[in-house]
């Protein structure tokens, strides 16, 4: 098939972002897929009557999902509507009907990716989720294929978007905890409901994409111990500040003879260490490989445009899958014998 049409579940802060590079890089598109066109079919809203920037015709939006999903002229659904339910059962049904699934819904991915990627194997179809993790980083495809030789033994992350912009306006201009967050959100950043985001569950899940790829392996949420940021006040950061420490939402996961550890926690580092300069919504990811050694993907994290280029980007592996026939590099976990050691309280 030569023109792609594209499906969108939501059109909000990521939704808007796709619009705009399929529309201002349509050439650079074309000519990395080889496809004739590449165009929008249909976006799924919940309100028809909501005010929104942007381009789209209000006859390409609808409120039925049906009108994406059983649209047999719709090669790829890209899922950017958020939740788990609902967002499970549409993906579920694209898949089934042999459409390619763009997504980039950690909640989702985190909980039931594996359910998700094998019914995509089943039905020939793929099911790309680079946005769900560190926003424009390209991080996944690192792991998958960049860095597909080596033995991953390490990663460490800021990952979340919204807690370090807070943490940054907390450190640098002296905002309020309730001033940050507000900007967050105001920015895009922050989940429509910011308490993944605070209490920690959002990095977490991103951490246990990254464990899941890096090693292969099969980790699950519960696995993973989790400390927020809820607690965090302006006293602690001005009390490592005299130290000379910067404090910062750390994501771990490592892996030993032992099994595998994963952790999200607020930890305070030493102000010359790389991480402590990863500063706003920006996110990085550190990676240690047996064979290649430190290698550090720094980038923003979260925002409009920077996810929706993950997101198109993963449209264009699509693509090229379906006009060349050659499958993308898997997103699963192959190895499922490594232990996932739980940390105590
Ligand atoms: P928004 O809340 O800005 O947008 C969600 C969109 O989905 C809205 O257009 C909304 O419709 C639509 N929608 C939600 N639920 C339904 C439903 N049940 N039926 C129909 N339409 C629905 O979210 P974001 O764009 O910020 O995030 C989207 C996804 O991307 C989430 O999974 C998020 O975690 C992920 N993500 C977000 C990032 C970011 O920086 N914001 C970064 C990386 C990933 P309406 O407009 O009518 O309300
Ligand atoms: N709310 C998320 C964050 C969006 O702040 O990182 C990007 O995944």
């Amino acid at each position: 098939k030569k023109a792609i049409e594209i499906g969108i579940l939501g059109l909000g802060t990521v939704g808007n972002g796709i619009i705009h590079i399929l529309e201002h890089h349509k050439n650079e598109l074309i000519a990395k897929t080889g496809a004739e066109d590449v165009t929008i079919r249909k976006v799924l809203v919940r309100d028809l009557e909501k005010q929104r920037g942007g381009n789209v015709e209000k006859e390409m939006m609808t409120t039925n999902a049906e009108d994406v999903l059983d649209d047999p002229n719709i090669d790829l659904v890209i899922e950017v509507m958020g939740g788990i339910d609902e967002a499970k059962q549409y993906i579920e049904k694209a898949l089934k009907s042999g459409k390619h699934v763009v997504s980039a819904n950690k909640d989702l991915i985190a909980l039931h990716g594996d359910e998700l990627l094998t019914l995509a194997e089943e039905n020939d179809a793929e099911l790309l989720y680079e946005a769900s993790v560190a926003g424009g980083i390209p991080i996944l495809r690192t792991l998958t294929e960049g860095l597909a030789s080596d033995r991953i033994t390490k990663m460490i992350g800021i990952v979340n978007g919204t807690t370090n912009y807070m943490l940054t306006k907390m450190t640098k201009e002296e905002l309020s905890y309730d001033e940050a967050l507000q900007q967050a959100k105001d920015l895009g950043f922050a989940e429509s409901d910011p308490t993944a985001d605070l209490e920690g569950l959002d990095a977490a899940r991103k951490m246990v994409i990254l464990a899941r790829l890096g090693f292969s392996a099969s980790v699950q949420l519960d696995e993973v111990y989790l400390k927020g940021m809820t607690e965090v006040t302006a006293e602690d950061i001005d009390f490592g500040q005299q130290l000379g420490y910067t404090l910062k939402l750390i994501g771990l996961a490592s892996r030993s003879d032992e099994g595998i550890e994963v952790s999200v926690e607020p930890v305070f580092i030493p102000e010359d260490h790389p991480l402590a300069s990863v500063n706003d919504e920006y996110n990085a990811v550190y990676v240690y490989g047996e064979a290649v050694g430190e290698t550090m993907f720094y980038g923003p994290g979260a925002g409009s445009l920077p996810t929706a280029t993950a997101v198109v980007s993963d449209v264009v592996s699509v693509i090229r899958q379906i006009r060349l026939g050659t499958a993308a590099a898997p997103m699963n976990a192959a190895n499922k014998e490594d232990t996932v050691l739980k940390k105590e309280e």
